[in-house]
């Protein structure tokens, strides 16, 4: 058994690197003096009636008649009585009233989506982060897993990783062998309807326990224990959100084998398509490596391109949208994630769009984000939706032929 080649991507230089360092410890001091301040703990949004009607597609009026009838919760006034907010728990409650269709069907499970690329920065994490929000958002109940150790995506949920989360909150267990179901691991977050299964830096024991296991254990399979470690979990989850880190690792090749679908946020930007594209042939390599020769298989679902971090004054974008374009065909999503000001700002406070009760900036911006993110988050599901279908029919002809 060969091991997987860890290779840095050659676009990049060691200086680069150092930088990219520099820059990366900055902003974890920073995000550490700004979260053990004592008001610095997460909340989620509280959400007006114009906000609840909008979630619901459905006019103001006809939610305030719909609430009459009193069988879903009405939320409260304000304190100066002027105005109605709902709690994001009461608000989803609406959603999953009114989208009951849309939701996950009996005989379907959780449909796993790993966030991958090769790069820090690309945005994987926010990517991972709206995703499961937004899902959450459209009625779904969603499990978080971050296996990156530098565990940015626990970082959002107001988590400090090296404080404050213990080794059995993270897939570390389920790597030495100590566990074979993840559930131990899963806690609640501040977010009604998504859960969260921790990263901390201990997390980087995986990368030795993973293929030491697999020179001592006969038959084992380094590269399925998360696809397995989920499996008792997958029933109670519309859908599960892997953040990975920014390296083929032996966790994130877990992350991908585990996935009915990848999402890949792509700059539009020449070095990030260089990289991407080293990202898919070492992908490649691997997988035909650890499978094809045994004579596995692996399927997915869907792959999906998300152009993300768009910056409309970069005049080399539109060139390498083209390249994109071309390289990926139809994997490439329809929407753009701009480069924003409402991102930048949020992530300060360990936020995402979908954080934001209101918008200190300009409304303008805001709705540009938030659209966009809306956007990519309901192809997803549509694809998420696709994959229930396959599975509701596949389960269907399994009980027809007896199985
Ligand atoms: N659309 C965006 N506009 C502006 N800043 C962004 C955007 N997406 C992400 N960022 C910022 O870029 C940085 C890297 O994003 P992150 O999601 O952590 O990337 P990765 O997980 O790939 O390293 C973060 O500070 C994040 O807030
Ligand atoms: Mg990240």
């Amino acid at each position: 058994m060969t091991s997987p080649t860890l290779k840095p991507p050659q676009a990049i230089s060691l200086t680069q690197i150092a930088e990219q360092a520099e820059r990366a410890e900055a902003m974890m001091g920073q995000i550490r003096a700004a979260m053990l301040a004592p008001t610095a703990r997460k909340a989620a949004p509280i959400f007006n009636l114009s906000q609840l009607a909008a979630l619901l597609g459905a006019e103001k009026g006809s939610v305030s008649h719909r609430m009459g009838r009193g069988d879903l919760p009405t939320g409260r006034l304000n304190e100066a009585g002027s105005r109605r907010e709902f709690t994001l728990a009461e608000v989803r409650a609406w959603v999953r009233e009114y989208r009951k269709d849309r939701l996950r069907p009996a005989g379907a499970e959780a449909v796993t989506v790993s966030v991958g690329n090769f790069k820090g920065g690309v945005g994987k994490t926010t990517t991972a982060m709206t995703l499961a929000q937004g899902l959450s958002l459209l009625g779904h109940r969603v499990l978080v897993i971050d296996t990156d150790p530098q565990g940015s995506l626990t970082t959002l949920f107001g988590i400090l990783p090296d404080t404050e989360v213990d080794e059995r909150q993270t897939i570390l267990p389920l790597a030495m062998g100590s566990e074979t179901s993840i559930r131990y691991a899963i806690q609640p977050t501040y977010w009604d309807g998504i859960d969260l299964v921790a990263a901390a830096p201990v997390l980087f024991g995986a990368e030795f326990a993973l293929p030491a296991r697999q020179t001592q254990e006969p038959g084992f399979e380094f590269w399925n224990v998360l696809h397995y470690g989920v499996d008792d979990v997958r029933a109670e989850y519309d859908a599960i959100v892997i953040d990975t880190p920014p390296a083929l690792s032996y966790t994130t090749i877990n992350a991908f084998m585990a996935s009915n679908g990848i999402v890949m946020p792509l700059p539009p930007n020449a070095l990030d398509f260089a990289s991407a594209s080293q990202f898919w042939s070492l992908f490649s390599d691997l997988t035909t490596e650890l499978l094809s020769r045994r004579g596995l298989d692996k399927d997915f679902d869907f792959i999906s391109i998300l152009l993300s971090r768009v910056d409309s004054s970069d005049a080399t974008g539109a060139i390498v949208r083209q390249w994109i374009q071309s390289t990926y065909t139809d994997k490439v999503l329809p929407v753009e994630i701009p480069k924003t000001a409402v991102t930048a700002t949020t992530s300060a406070e360990f936020g995402t769009v979908y954080d934001v009760s209101k918008y200190d900036g300009s409304a303008k911006t805001f709705k540009r984000a938030r659209d966009a993110y809306d956007q990519f988050v309901s192809h997803i599901e549509t694809s998420i939706q696709a994959v229930w279908r396959k599975q509701v029919q596949a389960s269907t002809m399994n009980r027809k032929a007896g199985r």
